[in-house]
């Protein structure tokens, strides 16, 4: 049975906690969160659980063979110093941490790590972006020419105070959100060569939190990228990807993949939800369930998660200069 610890009871620690419940062969163990109250609900959903009264107590615990970090985004940093001191080990939620000087820190300790790491890019386990990445590796457009993410949120509710609209706490829409899409590009074009961007920056002026970001991305062999991502009070939720090529599109949206062919005709594709191969058969759930599931075998039978060292370290770069060229008007070269 893996014990699994995970630090931070919020939405994404009950939220991996209700997936690792549907799991056979692994359990929460032990969390530790700041916030008591947080600790208590948590617990009342899961009695099993030991409250651990700090980081270092639950990375340390004999009850933990699995640490999860799922505290905000500005916390990832100093969660993984105490995971990655005991060796075991580690799953992250996304982005990897907040900042520049973080993320110099950590990448040589990734990269040298030696056990079991996973980052929360949970879209890399979709069997949608699977099957558009598989279509592309088959040369069902041809060559590729451009791209075009749309990340929209119609619907943000956040207040001022929440730590969500403190941009240097998540890094705003484009660290906490497009990071996703950042991650799913790393995966089709390999890394950006240059990145423009306009954004808002969760501009405290505003009377409510928002904001946006429109980005344009060059990627090798003159891929070219417009990256567009939201958090705003009206307008529609959206989320698809348009890749063309010399023979074609491919779209995904959530609700599914077309091909559009050179004269514009769509074909629907069939997704391949078998994707994962036998250990799919064992999972129910959507993404955020498949994803849990893998790293959990990863860490019982051997394997590597799909979003791990290299692609926490590669969107954090990638993320890092679109809120450089966000922040100073210049072109980030990487
Ligand atoms: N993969 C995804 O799709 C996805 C979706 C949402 C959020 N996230 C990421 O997950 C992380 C958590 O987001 P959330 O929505 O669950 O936030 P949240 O605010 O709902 O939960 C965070 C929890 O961590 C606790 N906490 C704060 N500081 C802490 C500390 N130093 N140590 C331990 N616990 C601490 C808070 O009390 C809270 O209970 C963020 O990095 C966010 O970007 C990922």
């Amino acid at each position: 049975m893996l014990k699994i610890g995970i630090i931070g009871a919020g939405r994404m620690g009950n939220a991996h906690a209700a997936n690792i419940a549907n799991i056979a062969d692994a359990e929460v163990s032990a969390v530790y969160d700041i916030n008591p109250e947080k600790t208590a609900a948590f617990v009342g959903k899961y009695p099993q659980v030991k409250i651990m009264s700090s980081p270092d107590e639950l990375v340390n615990s004999a009850d933990v063979d699995l640490i999860a970090i799922t505290s905000p985004t500005y916390c990832h940093a100093e969660g993984l110093r105490a995971a990655m001191a005991t060796g075991k080990s580690v799953f992250c939620e996304k982005p990897l941490c907040r900042t520049r000087a973080e993320l110099d820190e950590l990448a040589p300790m990734l990269r040298s790590y030696k056990n079991v790491f996973a980052v929360g890019f949970v879209r890399r386990y979709s069997a949608g972006y699977m099957t558009l990445k598989k279509l592309i590796a088959e040369d069902k457009i041809g060559k590729l020419i451009c791209a075009s993410v749309t990340c929209l949120f119609g619907g943000f509710c956040r207040q001022w105070g929440d730590w969500f609209t403190d941009y240097q706490k998540s890094g705003g829409v484009i660290l906490d959100m497009l990071a996703h899409h950042c991650d799913l590009c790393n995966g089709l074009f390999g890394k950006p060569e240059s990145v423009y961007a306009k954004a808002f920056r969760l501009n405290t002026d505003a009377a409510l939190p928002r904001d946006y970001v429109s980005s344009t991305v060059t990627f090798k062999d003159n891929v070219i990228c417009n990256m567009e991502c939201s958090w705003l009070r009206g307008g529609p939720n959206q989320t698809s990807m348009t890749v063309y090529g010399e023979k074609g599109a491919l779209t995904l949206t959530d609700s599914g993949i077309s091909f559009y062919d050179i004269g514009g005709a769509e074909t629907k594709i069939e997704i391949d939800e078998g994707i994962l191969g036998p250990l799919q058969k064992s999972i129910t759930g959507g993404m955020y369930a498949t994803e849990m599931a893998k790293i959990v075998d990863c860490v019982l039978n051997g394997g590597t998660p799909y979003a791990g060292v290299e692609e926490a370290i590669n969107a954090m770069e990638f993320g890092l200069a679109m809120m450089a060229s966000a922040e100073s008007g210049n072109i980030s070269k990487l």
